[in-house]
């Protein structure tokens, strides 16, 4: 059996003891609050990890992309899927209806007419009903409609397409006051109207931590839970050793006392920082930073660590965002303490269509 050691770097590695604790614990919590869970795919990309996720509970599956929905069809998961982002154009919806051919269910979000209208005209030429749910924007500043009031009256609108089958209300991430407020108030108005909301529905990592505030939600979509990254630590969501992605790379120069190059730089490990400092953590120096990367460097900064590497040697880094990391990597390897169990090919990576 292939050893961790010998793999060439740089390189992802997945902890497998640490990936099945991170996919049961979030299982869990979901369970716990009540809710459905239906994972975001697109953290991991790999079908093999999905059917874990549903193996240990989750009924259902989130895709970005109508792309990286199609090798997971490919790969037998041909349930029930969730794509959370406006199809938009023509070629996008004829390529929904392709893949809605091919599975038991395929919903989708719209948070405008435009979107709604080319899915009604899409589910029109091909005779088939388009199961939509209007995204919300409850704080986090991207898609969605700005008010219940607003989400209220696109319903109304999608009610009155043809071929669309209005199910409920999305939003992410479902965290804070603001987006309690939000869907308490979204459930008084559509009751006091009379519309049905069979599904509302939650994500994002972190907000498994509050589940328990949002009791209206049905089912729940996070991500990065699986292998956990230095922003999911931040949050408060993991610690160190619940991070099961890391990459492997080598110190191949020291040129000051202070500094010493890998050789994963921004294509291995991202530039990706959103609301953290540096670009990862050197798991077996705590104290020491990468502190910035060009294309296939990365640059680690050891004056405040106690010891320095040496040439040859090996070290972990935990990326800041885990789900871009794996869309530079081409495959990964799953390994049990030395061993390096499985391979796995990063099915939907550079899926963005
Ligand atoms: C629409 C949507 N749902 C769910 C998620 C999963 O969130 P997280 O990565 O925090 O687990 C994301 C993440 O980007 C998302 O965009």
């Amino acid at each position: 059996m292939t050893k961790v050691h010998d793999l060439e770097t740089p390189v992802v590695t997945i902890d497998l003891d640490r990936l099945e604790k991170n996919i049961a614990r979030a299982q869990a919590m979901v369970d716990a609050a009540g809710m459905k869970h239906r994972p975001h795919i697109k953290t991991h990309k790999i079908p093999d990890i999905a059917k874990m996720q549903l193996k240990a509970g989750a009924s259902g599956l989130t895709c970005q992309k109508l792309s990286e929905a199609e090798v997971f069809i490919d790969a037998g998961l041909d349930d029930d899927l969730l794509i959370t982002f406006n199809i938009v154009g023509q070629a996008k919806t004829e390529h929904l209806m392709r893949l809605s051919d091919r599975v038991n269910k395929l919903s989708v979000v719209a948070d405008n007419e435009d979107v709604i209208r080319g899915l009604s005209e899409a589910g029109v030429r091909h005779g088939r009903d388009v199961p939509i749910l209007i995204e919300n924007d409850v704080g986090f500043g991207r898609n969605g409609v700005q008010s219940p009031e607003a989400a209220l009256s696109l319903a109304r609108y999608a009610m009155n397409m043809p071929r669309i089958k209005f199910e409920g209300l999305m939003a992410f991430p479902t965290t804070g006051e603001k987006a309690v407020d939000y869907f308490n108030r979204a459930v008084e108005l559509f009751t006091a109207d009379g519309i049905p909301l069979p599904i509302l529905s939650g994500g994002g990592t972190p907000a498994l931590m509050t589940l328990a505030d949002f009791p209206m939600l049905t089912e729940h979509r996070p991500g990065t839970y699986v292998f956990n990254d230095v922003m999911m630590v931040h949050s408060g969501y993991a610690s160190w050793d619940e991070c099961a992605l890391t990459v492997r790379a080598t110190i191949v120069s020291t040129p000051t006392g202070d500094r010493a190059i890998i050789d994963a730089g921004s294509k291995a490990i991202t530039r990706e920082q959103y609301y953290v400092k540096n670009f990862g953590k050197v798991v077996e120096y705590p104290g020491a930073v990468v502190a910035n990367v060009s294309e296939e460097h990365g640059i680690l900064d050891f004056s405040g660590a106690e010891n320095r590497p040496k040439v040859g040697e090996v070290v972990n880094i935990i990326p800041n965002h885990c789900c871009v990391c794996i869309n530079m990597h081409d495959k990964v390897y799953g390994i049990r303490g030395e061993e390096v169990e499985i391979e796995w090919p990063v099915a939907a990576r550079g899926k963005l269509i």
